[in-house]
């Protein structure tokens, strides 16, 4: 484990993301470059022109992903804090009892929610899988260096079988996860056992790319099967919202997400 020092939210795009991109661009132009040093010929010509498309899609590529990564940052745009200060914005509680994050990665919504509601209890639950750059450790000193440590909790676990009784929670808030549970492909399960941990009538705020007909294809399905299982519930295009700006508002990024939120 790193020795973390300071808050780490890291970043939803990751810093090896872009590096990856400018390296392949800079390494197409430089094989381009050498390309000259052959004799031409048909193949030569070919491969040049192979390059020079690979460098012009990379660089492309490379420049949107480096300043996607800019406005999301805390440190740049700040979009990635304000896009997460928004599922709370939609969760309807007075703050008094527990509250679940599935899928906390860095632990930001939790400590978010933890900051906001100065009674609660957090607790953020992941499986912090290899493909993220999030640990349990991340979430329990980013929650101390935010002084809340004695009103979080941190466990490993997995969204698609939550390691939680029935009705144990008071609210519930997730952001980009459902998505990424590869253990539970059918998204209506999925929602519906982050519901089955919450109290009757408790709140929940869930965003994640409920716009995408990849991710999901029958959203009106999911709703209607989803509003005869609690008391309350509606969808909110988040993609609108003006603290996400038009150039975040692809499919790579922002451009797919939506929310739903409601009352058990
Ligand atoms: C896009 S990240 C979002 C992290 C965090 N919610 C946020 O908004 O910053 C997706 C998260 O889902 C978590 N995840 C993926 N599959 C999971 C599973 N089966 N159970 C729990 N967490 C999972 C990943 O580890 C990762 O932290």
């Amino acid at each position: 484990m790193k020795n973390q020092t300071n808050i780490d939210y890291a970043n939803w795009i990751p810093i090896k993301l872009p590096v990856t991109l400018g390296t392949i661009t800079a390494v197409s132009l430089l094989l381009f470059a050498l390309s000259f040093l052959l004799p031409g010929s048909v193949p030569v010509l070919i491969l040049r022109g192979l390059l020079v498309a690979a460098a012009v899609f990379m660089g492309v590529f490379f420049v949107y992903m480096a300043h996607a990564r800019k406005l999301l940052s805390y440190e740049g745009g700040g979009v990635q804090g304000k896009i997460l200060d928004n599922v709370l914005r939609y969760l309807d509680w007075d703050g008094n009892g527990t509250l679940l994050d599935i899928g906390c990665g860095s632990g930001a919504l939790t400590i978010k929610a933890a900051k906001k509601y100065p009674q609660a209890h957090c607790v953020g639950m992941d499986y912090w899988g290899a493909m993220w750059d999030y640990a349990q450790g991340q979430c329990e000193t980013n929650a101390r260096l935010e002084g809340v440590a004695e009103r979080t909790t941190f466990q490993k676990g997995d969204a698609a079988k939550l390691d939680f009784p029935d009705e144990h929670f008071d609210a519930a808030v997730s952001n980009f996860v459902f998505h990424e549970v590869a253990s539970q492909p059918d998204k209506l399960k999925l929602i519906q056992e982050a519901l089955r941990v919450l109290k009757p009538g408790a709140p929940f705020s869930f965003e994640d790319v409920f716009n995408s007909p990849r991710s999901y294809p029958d959203m009106d399905g999911l709703m209607e099967a989803l509003s005869k299982e609690v008391s309350e519930i509606r969808f909110v295009d988040t993609r609108q919202n003006d603290f996400v700006p038009k150039f975040l508002r692809t499919p790579l990024v922002a451009g797919e997400m939506g929310l739903i939120c409601g009352r058990k």
